[in-house]
């Protein structure tokens, strides 16, 4: 088994190894000039963004080259999965790959513009995130067929709303608008986490270029929580409780 996973804050690299298998991230196989992955079982961990994947994770399906029996996605979400199924199914189609399992898990939601991470950390234990984990496990681990399943209704929402509000929150320039405050000690941490190889630490201070993939590892990862939205619930921030900084930095430096 394969697990290909994409992670800024931690939940997708958790979920990832709870699956078990080979783990490879999306981030640094995208460095390659060509991708190839064959097993008998590959699948993808990431978390929904506007209501369907990382642009990464969707650049990633286009440019990987995967054989396998047993394809898999599974999403880590906080409110709403939107039309991600559909997503991953088309995807994967276009790819030319069966979708044999689809599902998500629901976790801390990192999306800082509306969630207070202090709230989210309280109330994960209701989630029961073990118990979801265990289930999904099983599923994989025993080949379950899930499909995704696209009606005319998940057509015209994914084309009235969903894409609609990908656009509006996933702009690649995102980051130039991020303010860095005096905390900032250059560390460059913020330039290790990056998926995306978006940010430069200068005797300017932190240099923000125009490939964000708008997951926030940045400013959930700042060790002196320097890295700030104009508009944000609050400044608490949030990293997976079994992820260490570390993972995040092997995960996507
Ligand atoms: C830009 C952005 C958009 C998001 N959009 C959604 C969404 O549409 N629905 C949802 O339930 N969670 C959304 N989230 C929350 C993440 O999917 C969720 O916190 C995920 O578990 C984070 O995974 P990670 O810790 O591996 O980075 C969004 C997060 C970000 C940063």
């Amino acid at each position: 088994m394969t697990v290909c996973f994409f992670t800024a804050s931690g939940n997708c690299l958790d979920v990832a190894r709870r699956i078990g298998g080979t783990l490879l991230s999306i981030p640094k196989l995208m460095r390659q000039e060509t991708i190839e992955i064959e097993d008998d079982a590959v699948g993808i961990a990431c978390p929904v963004y506007a209501g369907e994947m990382p642009m990464m994770v969707r650049e990633f399906m286009t440019k990987a080259k995967i054989k396998t029996e047993y394809f898999f996605f599974v999403y880590t979400f906080g409110m709403s999965c939107g039309a991600a199924f559909a997503h991953a199914e088309l995807a994967a189609r276009e790819a030319g790959l069966t979708l044999n399992y689809v599902n998500a898990v629901h976790m801390v939601d990192n999306y800082l513009p509306i969630f207070d991470m202090a709230d989210q950390i309280r109330t994960l234990p209701e989630k029961n995130v073990d118990g979801q984990l265990e289930r999904l496990c099983a599923e994989i681990a025993a080949g379950r067929q899930r499909p995704a399943v696209i009606t005319a209704k998940t057509k015209l929402q994914m084309a009235m709303f969903s894409n609609r509000l990908a656009k509006s929150i996933l702009k690649k320039d995102t980051a130039q608008h991020y303010i860095v405050n005096n905390a900032c000690i250059r560390c460059g941490i913020c330039v290790r986490v990056c998926p995306a190889n978006n940010i430069t630490v200068t005797e300017n201070g932190v240099l923000f270029s125009d490939h964000c993939e708008v997951c926030y590892a940045c400013l959930h990862n700042c060790p002196r929580n320097a890295i700030h939205l104009s508009r944000e619930a609050n400044s608490v921030r949030f990293r997976n409780e079994h992820v260490t900084l570390q993972d995040i930095i092997g995960a996507n430096e």
